[in-house]
């Protein structure tokens, strides 16, 4: 093989491994440092309206919530999305417990775990009040651990 040839040879290998590193690097940058996005927001209703009703059921980017005003004055959102694999959980006014019917997890009012496999509690989600409405904002827990709901 002559010198031309072996040079020849030699860039289209060079060529190939850089078609092929360029983008295994580009995926693996992606990985390791993934797209900032915004939490899912909604406006709930106005403040008077969230305090005049027990329950508000809003939908937060893909999942429900329940709003409810609390008799400290304040007011909280409970995700109705499973910890377990996120299924949506719903309220069972006959035993005061949300339930999930993909696995079998229940949880208290609060949102605690009271049976089957979810691993934590219902999350709480951040509420704002902004211009009269209230606003409930579903982003994902800094250290990847939702907040767990006040003990009894
Ligand atoms: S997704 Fe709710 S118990 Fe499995």
């Amino acid at each position: 093989m002559n010198s031309s040839r072996r040079s020849t040879l030699s860039r289209l290998l060079w060529g190939a491994a850089g078609a092929v590193a360029v983008p295994v690097a580009y995926v693996a940058a992606r990985f390791l440092r993934p797209p900032v996005t915004e939490p899912a927001r909604c406006v709930a209703g106005s403040i008077e309206k969230i305090r005049s009703q027990p329950t508000t059921l809003v939908r937060v980017g893909l999942n429900d919530a329940v709003v409810q005003p609390m008799p400290d004055g304040t007011i909280r959102a409970i995700s109705l999305r499973c910890t377990h694999t996120g299924c949506p959980v719903h309220w069972v006014d006959a035993s005061r417990e949300f339930h999930c019917a993909c696995h079998g997890g229940r949880f208290d009012a609060e949102g605690r775990v009271i049976a089957g496999p979810p691993p934590r509690p219902l999350q709480r989600l951040r509420v704002e009040e902004i211009g009269g409405n209230v606003v409930v904002i579903d982003e994902p827990p800094v250290d990847g651990v939702p907040d767990e709901p006040p003990t009894a």
